[in-house]
């Protein structure tokens, strides 16, 4: 099996802890143990026997988690090592060579990575900018997922809210993934990891519930603040959940002990919602900071406004390939952010804003004398249409994407 670099997480792994700002990361600032324990619940931590925890999560941690997904039990549940985990286990246990997968881009292409080490071809479908009423969203290209799903189509993969995009897909959208899947029987693989993160309005309804044949995958790394505890899960049917299981026994075999533990206490219902509003509250305050500061380069960036997560995905209007100018901006001013291009779509950058204000702004700051002195190109329509393709690249347009031969 051959497996591709994962550009954007190398890029991450290899430079985070290493540049003056970071603003490539997706989620909101980490809550501090502290925050999350009090009185009883301390002592318990320190008392805790560093032993093999229950491999699958504690019974008590997957009735939490089942709690979040109506109608789910504790048979439904699989806990892994952070949402990454979650992923891998459910594409190594679905996908046969030969199988196709239908992907939703742009995206954190961790799965697109999977789906071309495991199966035959990713055939990708996009979300695109449309203008509904007053508002630009990113809309589902409904056209090109009925293009990408065929016969031999084994997981329909979607990632809502998605990364880097923050949008959301409306009743419709999610209706027409769920009959595109029942057409062929394929599994949707749903990563809801930013689930509970939204700007405005309610949770983000899952698709847990509303077709027999699907997998959520999420965790606690982004909408919870708590991506060191390195926990995940997979909901599912239980046949499929046990499957999954068998396969984890040859990677990590059972979750931390004192993160199994941390995370019974954030995922106890109304703390969760609690920790939600602490997300939440970050997200309302530091957008505008960000978004005030793309409007004052008006000629040169554009974006839709995010409608979850603390991550805003903007268009340049430059000719410059979006790794090229995310090297330089690292190099030359020390500050992280992610190119458009190892999402799935070029000329646009991905700003996480989840950091104190401060830090924001003096990330911000670092950015400007590179971007203002792009020459701006005249306004061009946003994102290469839909393309079915083993793809060496999803970011190139689907004319240079044909499978070989
Ligand atoms: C959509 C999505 N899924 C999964 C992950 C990985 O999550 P974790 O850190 O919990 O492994 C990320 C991280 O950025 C993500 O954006």
């Amino acid at each position: 099996m051959r497996i591709e670099p994962f550009k954007m997480e190398r890029m991450q792994s290899r430079y985070e802890n290493y540049v003056d700002c970071n603003l490539s990361e997706s989620g909101v600032h980490p809550m501090r143990v502290s925050e999350l324990l009090e009185g009883d619940d301390r002592r318990r931590l320190f008392e805790a026997e560093l032993g093999y925890s229950q491999s699958n999560g504690t019974e008590e941690l997957r009735g939490r988690i089942a709690a979040f997904y109506d109608g789910a039990g504790v048979e439904n549940v699989l806990v892994t090592n952070g949402g990454s985990e979650a992923n891998f286990a459910a594409f190594w246990a679905l996908l046969e060579p030969g199988d196709r997968v239908a992907y939703m881009l742009p995206n954190y292409l961790q799965t697109w990575g999977l789906a071309r080490a495991f199966a035959d071809r990713t055939d990708a479908f996009r979300l695109v900018r449309r203008r509904d009423g007053g508002a630009e969203r990113w809309a589902l290209d409904v056209a090109g997922l009925e293009r990408a799903v065929g016969k031999r189509t084994r997981i329909i993969l979607v990632t809502n809210p998605n990364n880097p995009t923050g949008a959301v897909l409306n009743e419709a959208e999610m209706d027409a993934v769920v009959r595109a899947a029942r057409r062929v029987g394929a599994t949707i693989v749903a990563d809801e990891i930013y689930r509970g993160a939204e700007v405005a309005g309610s949770t983000t309804p899952t698709f847990w519930g509303r077709y027999d044949r699907v997998l959520i995958t999420s965790g606690l790394s982004k909408a919870f603040g708590l991506p060191g505890l390195r926990i995940g899960w997979v909901v599912g049917p239980p046949k499929v959940v046990e499957s999954l299981w068998s396969r984890r026994d040859y990677t990590t075999i059972a979750p931390g002990v004192l993160s199994d533990r941390l995370a019974r206490v954030a995922l106890e219902p109304a703390r969760r919602e609690a920790i939600f509003s602490r997300t939440r509250g970050i997200i309302r305050a530091n957008l505008p900071v960000v978004e005030q500061w793309i409007r004052r380069r008006g000629n040169l960036l554009d974006h839709v406004p995010p409608q979850a997560g603390a991550i805003v995905f903007v268009a340049y209007h430059a000719g410059v390939r979006s790794s090229a100018l995310a090297e330089r901006l690292r190099v030359e001013h020390s500050v992280l952010i992610c190119p458009g291009d190892q999402f799935g779509l070029d000329r646009y950058i991905r700003i996480g804003f989840g950091s104190d204000p401060e830090a924001l702004r003096r990330g911000l700051q670092r950015l400007e004398p590179i971007l203002d002195g792009l020459k701006p190109l005249r306004r061009a329509a946003a994102g290469p249409p839909a393309g079915r393709s083993r793809g060496r690249s999803p970011s190139r347009p689907a004319a240079a994407r044909r499978p070989p031969g």
